[in-house]
Parts: C-alpha cells; sequence; structure tokens
C-alpha cells in the first residue's frame, strides 16, 4: 500500500513508478530521515500531541530501522516509493499502528527539504576535509621550494622568473576560498523547513526552534511556502563543487603539461600515473586528466540543476526531486577528485635542474627596464629602451644577457657596467618582496599565512 491511496481506485503503473521511485539514490539520505522523524516525534511530544510512550516508542523503532540501514540489513519493498516512505514502512511493522501518528501534520515536503539539507550540511563538512588536505600537500610542496626557479607564464608564453612555492602556493588561495563559500553556503543551509507541512505550515503548537537545535540547523525557515519551493541551497552547494573543478582542472592542466618529457619538469609518482596497453614507454598523467576532465560533468550538474529550477511554479513540484542525482553525483565525482589530486601533489617529484633550464635570460627584460627607472627614466621609456635591447639580441641571434656594454649604453646613456646584475634569475625573484609578491622571503610569509589558514 502506498502512503496515499485511497483516492485511487488502480495502483500505479509499473513504468511510471520506476520513473516515480526515488529510494534506490535518496536512501542515501536514511540517517538524516531518521534522524529527524525521531526529532519529530519528540517535538511532538513536546507540543501535546503524542504521548511521551508514544514518542519512545517511535524513536526505539526508528533506532532499530537506523540499524537495519547501517548495516545492510534493511530489506526495500516494492512500494518503497522514496526514504520517507521506506522507514515509516518499516517502523510500522516494528512498532504497530503506532507508526502512523509520525506524520501528523507533517508531510513528505517539508520532509524531504529538511533531510536534504542536513545531508548538504554533511557533505560540505566532508567535501572541506578533503579540500584541506590538497591544501596541506601545496603547503608541504612549498616548503620544499621556496628558492626554487621556474618559469613563470602568461599566455603559455615565458614571462618572468618565479618560485616554485609561488606557483604552488597560486592554487592554495583559490581553494581556501572554495572552503570559505562552502562555509557561507553551509550557513543558509543550514534553516529548518521542519514544521511547514506541505505548504502552508502546521496547526500543531511545534517548538520549531528547538526541534531545529535538536538536528544540528541554527535556525528557521520564516516562510513554510518558501521553505518547500526552493532548492537554493542544492544550486550554492553545486556552484561551489562545480568551482573547486574548475580550479582543479588549472592544476591538473598545470601538471599534465609539466610532466610532459618536452618540459620534464614534474615526475608523477608511478601511483598515479598509468601506461598504455601499447607504447611501452609512455606515462600518462591521467590522474591529473580526470581532475581537469571531472570538472565538466561538474559544471553540468549546476548548470542542469539551475535549469530544472527556473520557471518553476510556487510550492512543492516533483521536478524537484531532480535536486538528488544530480547533487549526489557532484559529491561523489569531488569526493573522488580530491584524494587524488591531494595525493599527487604530495608525492610530486619536482626537477629544480629542469625547471632551471627552462629560463630564458629575456624574462629579464623587465628587469633591465627596472634598472633604468631606477636610473630616473619613466618606464615608459624604460620599457621601450629594453624592448630595443631584445630586438638587438634577436636580430644578432645573441642571448638577452650577452649583448656588449656598449651596445646597451648605445641604446641608453643611463646603463652602466652594474647593468650585469640585472642578468641574475634570482635576484630578479629576490626583488619581489613586497606581500604577495614572489621573493623567498615573502613566500616565506605567505606559506606562514597558508598555514594559518589551515588551522581555521
Ligand atoms: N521523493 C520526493 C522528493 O524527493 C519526496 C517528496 C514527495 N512529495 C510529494 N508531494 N510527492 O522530492
Amino acid at each position: 500500500m502506498t502512503l496515499w491511496g485511497g483516492a485511487f481506485s488502480e495502483p500505479t503503473d509499473d513504468d511510471l513508478r520506476a520513473l516515480n521511485d526515488s529510494f534506490r539514490y535518496d536512501r542515501r539520505m536514511a540517517q538524516q530521515d531518521i534522524n529527524g522523524s525521531m526529532a519529530y516525534a519528540l517535538a511532538m511530544a513536546g507540543a501535546g500531541v503524542l504521548t511521551r510512550d508514544e514518542a519512545e516508542t517511535l524513536v526505539g523503532g526508528l533506532t532499530q530501522v537506523a540499524e537495519e540501514f547501517d548495516s545492510g540489513t534493511f530489506a526495500v519493498k516494492p512500494d518503497d516509493e522514496d526514504v520517507h516512505t521506506a522507514v515509516e514502512r518499516r517502523l510500522g511493522e516494528i512498532v504497530g499502528d503506532v507508526a502512523g501518528k509520525l506524520h501528523t501534520g507533517r508531510s513528505r515536503n517539508d520532509q524531504v527539504a529538511t533531510d536534504f539539507r542536513l545531508w548538504v550540511m554533511d557533505a560540505i563538512d566532508s567535501l572541506t576535509g578533503k579540500l584541506r588536505a590538497v591544501q596541506a600537500a601545496l603547503v608541504e610542496q612549498a616548503e620544499q621550494h621556496t628558492e626554487t626557479l621556474m618559469a613563470g607564464w602568461t599566455h603559455v608564453q615565458p614571462a618572468q622568473p618565479i618560485t616554485v612555492a609561488h606557483w604552488l602556493l597560486s592554487m592554495f588561495w583559490p581553494l581556501e576560498r572554495d572552503i570559505d563559500r562552502l562555509r557561507d553556503a553551509r550557513r543558509r543551509c543550514a534553516v529548518s523547513p521542519l514544521g511547514s507541512g506541505a505548504l502552508a505550515g502546521t496547526p500543531y503548537a511545534l517548538d520549531r526552534e528547538e526541534l531545529a537545535k535538536a538536528l544540528g540547523f541554527s535556525g528557521i525557515s520564516q516562510n513554510s511556502l518558501d521553505a518547500v519551493s526552493d532548492r537554493d541551497f542544492t544550486v550554492e552547494f553545486l556552484s561551489c563543487v562545480a568551482l573547486v573543478g574548475v580550479h582543479l582542472s588549472r592544476l591538473g592542466e598545470d601538471l599534465v603539461l609539466f610532466s610532459n618529457p618536452a618540459f620534464g619538469y614534474v615526475t608523477l609518482a608511478d601511483r598515479y600515473s598509468t601506461g598504455s596497453s601499447l607504447m611501452p614507454q609512455k606515462r600518462n598523467a591521467d590522474s591529473m586528466e580526470l581532475t581537469r576532465g571531472t570538472a565538466g560533468r561538474l559544471i553540468g550538474y549546476w548548470v542542469g540543476l539551475m535549469t530544472t529550477l527556473k520557471g518553476l511554479p510556487t510550492g512543492y513540484n516533483k521536478d524537484l526531486q531532480e535536486d538528488k542525482e544530480a547533487v549526489f553525483a557532484g559529491f561523489d565525482s569531488l569526493s573522488l577528485v580530491l584524494p587524488v589530486a591531494a595525493a599527487v601533489v604530495r608525492t610530486l617529484t619536482i626537477h629544480p635542474d629542469k625547471l632551471r633550464a627552462a629560463l630564458v635570460p629575456e624574462m629579464l627584460a623587465t628587469d633591465l627596464a627596472e634598472y633604468l627607472v631606477k636610473r630616473g627614466l619613466p618606464f615608459r621609456q624604460a620599457h621601450h629602451v629594453a624592448g630595443r635591447a631584445v630586438r638587438l639580441a634577436r636580430e644578432r641571434s645573441i642571448p638577452f644577457d650577452q649583448i656588449p656594454l656598449a651596445d646597451l649604453q648605445a641604446l641608453s646613456p643611463l646603463i652602466a657596467e652594474d647593468v650585469a646584475q640585472v642578468f641574475d634569475y634570482a635576484a630578479s625573484a629576490a626583488s619581489r618582496a613586497a606581500d604577495g609578491g614572489t621573493a623567498p622571503d615573502a613566500v616565506r610569509r605567505q606559506l606562514e599565512q597558508a598555514r594559518h589558514a589551515l588551522t581555521q
């Protein structure tokens, strides 16, 4: 028997049931559903709707249902449309008719919104822990490479020398903002819809605040219709998830390139690389390609859910059931990617010699301009002089740092013998020592900030 069959004269068609039933995926909310029901039973006793005995019987029965889910012995029946139906059906088998009192004043509409908010709150906590592990791995590597130099790029073209720690930590801060966004989303998610009923609220003297606190919410919804109609908390969650995916795709792309033998800047640990079934020499960064690739699907879940919500009329609509698979899949995919990303970073071998070999003297052209600025030339003119020096070196096919002094002096009389100090990669990096810069000293301060963030 379904929960709602009273007014119907024929059973639901099997094909519709296959489409309508959500137990196969929403069983993941069993724990939240049962906790919600336990707290609700006690609150209804508080409101004088159930007796203490009845509430305790319900809680006892629900404890057993929870154990069955935990131990994997919960036996699903054909009429278990969704997790809410299944739990109530099983509760009835255990405690008898009193189970029928549990749903008094409650609807699956406020129930599902409650369960799912609790589930998303847990999911945020879980992802935060996994994001922290990626950040910790970045910090750990960065600590080893505050002095190691590499070519920083813009447009994938050699730009200026930077320290490897600086590059690594450039991945740390986006993840820090992601954690902050998740924390912020969690704050808005932690609002209890329970007591909203199907749409209009409850006629019982429920202490909704108390009930919310008992479940771990920080407050209650102010409008029962809004509480059952909206799923903005799932959209926020998936948008955070998608953005984490996008951030990790940058790490993925960098490491795919850097591990290519043509660059040879890094080697991924064997256990995070894969081979080819045909070409014995191949060593593929599949871990990072999948990290990069997953982002596309994560964006898709967010777009799909936004599209589902757009234009829905006020009130609960079954379209809203679509939120589960998107959120579960987004959570699962990101939960797979994050530990791999953390481990790849932690076990990465960085090759300072190869990174050094990729530094080209032209990357110091900006430093030549800065040298002239120090001698009083306005930056625009200094930029032009340094540009002419680049051209001269290219025309003569000599390295930028091998231009004879006399030729440089012909470009600007401000250039003296001490221009030699410009052609030093380490000095170039070290000069960018203001907070947030790539200089080893600045990066050590940055590392301290990062380590502090990890303790928050
Ligand atoms: N399985 C449903 C969902 O996920 C629960 C709510 C059903 N409510 C209803 N009025 N049919 O949305």
